[in-house]
């Protein structure tokens, strides 16, 4: 006994000591980082030694960045462990930034997925790599029917494959978000690809369970942006691996079609992005000249066009079809509007939208109170800069407070409530709002804007001109907390799909 405690004592005292020596250095380190900091910063909360404000936003983060910016105003500055975060939260503030100053707003931070991307593609590129990139894959996206009746056919196709499988549960409870990542990731691959793929296919299913694992680890791993010390825990934990896999298993499964594609290209004749971008190349390579054009971009942009585009469609669906459920009075407007302008006989189109107002802002009224994203991707400013009078250094990532612009009470009468009609005039035109910005705002906002709409419109129509969405008897109402991690969904729920 004596000796055990002969020995632990002086280990113990020597342990708490290391501790305090430890921690007053790091609050020195803390309040020196203030101290000696940029100068004129805009004002936002203190928080920790080494984790700056993480601790703070553990929990309902949006609520959180809701209280900042009552105490702190349109622009906050704060620590996210070692970064510089500065969240821009009013809309005046966001069009200062992107529109006014976009040149130097138009930065990706130098983060661990910008890094496990390789600074390829778009979503994480800058300068030229970026700008050619965004502007060649919005013109493809054009060509091949982004936003065009052209599209129309590829939409009703895979609607009716979704709608197929609704069927088969004729009224039981079921998860009908179960099918949604398949029909939604098959139009954007079919722009990529030239052809969608069955809902069984073992490669497109492993690469939509591969995607949604993802966006479940990477919140995991989101944590380690801020902390860049703890980057080399990735290469330890499994997650990394996990993640690792799925990027190459999409990378390779990306070469394959390049391949293939390579094999039969017609210049002349360009069946989908793959063709388009090839052709590019091709024809760079015999003028030559220099460009940023080439296959390890074609890879990437790919997989961002893959994930960009499945990811937030299918989100905002999940959470449209919950608003249904809940709020059956608008369900039973939307039934309405869809027998008068499309009625049964055929799938609602694009020239349908602009005959009903009602159904395009009840899917704008989704967006709004189900916002998809707390932050969305961070940008990072290119140049020290001058915002609201603030200094904002070179470097500082910057984040958007999108959740919180379509909640503010300044700019929506009666926020929290579920109410289509605040998007129409009183002729009932359909009107969008300078505050309404799911999209994002100025060169660098969805490049992928038109496209979601139509998927969003056709999709959302055509269940609805099917079925009557309602909860299961007896079940509990579905709780409209967000599941929040690299994007905002909905927990899971349950609803019985009947034919109308
Ligand atoms: C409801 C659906 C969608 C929403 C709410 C949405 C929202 C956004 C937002 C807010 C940004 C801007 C991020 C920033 O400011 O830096 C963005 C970027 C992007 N989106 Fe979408 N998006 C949607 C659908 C799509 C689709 C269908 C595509 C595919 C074509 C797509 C492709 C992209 C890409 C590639 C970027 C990166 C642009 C860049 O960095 O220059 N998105 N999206």
């Amino acid at each position: 006994m004596m000796s055990d405690f002969s020995i632990s004592f002086p280990l113990t005292f020597n342990a708490q000591a290391l501790l305090m020596v430890v921690a007053t250095y790091l609050i020195l380190l803390h309040i020196f980082r203030y101290v000696s900091g940029p100068a004129n910063l805009p004002p936002g909360p203190v928080g920790y030694p080494v984790v700056g404000v993480l601790p703070l936003m553990r929990h309902m983060p949006h609520l959180t960045v809701q209280r900042w910016w009552q105490r702190y105003g349109d622009i906050c500055s704060m620590y996210m462990g070692s970064r510089l975060v500065v969240i821009l939260n009013s809309v005046d503030v966001m069009r200062e930034c992107f529109v006014n100053q976009s040149d130097v707003f138009a930065g990706r931070p130098w983060n661990y997925f910008r890094k496990l991307t390789k600074n390829k593609g778009i979503v994480f590129t800058e300068g030229e790599v970026w700008r050619e990139h965004r502007r060649f894959t919005m013109s493809c996206l054009r060509d091949f029917g982004m936003g065009k009746v052209c599209l129309e056919p590829k939409l009703h196709e895979e609607t009716r494959c979704f709608l197929n499988e609704l069927a088969k549960h004729s009224g039981e409870p079921f998860d009908i978000t179960t099918y949604l990542p398949k029909t939604v990731s098959n139009v954007i691959c079919s722009i990529i690809y030239g052809s969608r793929f069955d809902y069984n296919d073992d490669v497109f299913v492993a690469n939509i369970d591969a995607l949604e694992e993802s966006v479940r680890k990477q919140t995991m791993l989101g944590i380690i942006n801020f902390l860049p010390f703890l980057e080399v825990l990735p290469k330890i934990l499994p997650t990394d691996k996990v993640l690792m896999r799925n990027v190459n298993m999409r990378d390779e499964y990306a070469q394959w079609q390049l391949d293939r594609h390579r094999e039969s290209l017609d210049v002349e004749n360009p069946r989908d992005f793959i063709d388009a971008y090839l052709t590019r190349m091709q024809n760079m390579l015999e003028q030559a000249k220099s460009s940023t054009f080439h296959e390890s971009h074609l890879r990437r942009t790919i997989q961002d066009l893959f994930i960009s585009g499945s990811e937030t469609v299918t989100t905002t669906l999940k959470w449209s079809f919950l608003f249904m459920v809940l709020h059956r009075d608008v369900q039973q407007k939307v039934f309405d509007e869809i027998d008068r302008v499309v009625g049964s006989g055929r799938l609602p189109t694009m020239k349908d939208k602009t005959r009903m107002p009602y159904t395009q802002a009840t899917i704008m009224e989704c967006q709004r109170v189900g916002n998809i994203a707390l932050f969305s991707v961070p940008r990072c400013t290119l140049a020290d800069c001058v915002v609201n009078g603030y200094n904002i250094p070179k470097g500082t990532w910057v984040f958007v407070n999108r959740w919180g612009v379509h909640k503010a009470p300044q700019y929506w009468t009666r926020p929290n409530v579920f109410d289509p009609t605040r998007f129409l005039n009183k002729d009932n035109e359909v009107v969008w709002p300078d505050t309404f910005i799911p999209f994002g705002m100025g060169p660098r906002s969805c490049p992928g804007e038109s496209l979601a709409k139509m998927e969003l419109f056709i999709f959302f129509t055509a269940v609805l001109q099917a079925f009557r969405l309602e909860l299961p008897d007896g079940a509990p109402t579905p709780s409209l907390e967000p599941s929040v991690g690299l994007n905002m969904s909905p927990q899971k729920y349950f609803v019985c799909a009947t034919l109308r």
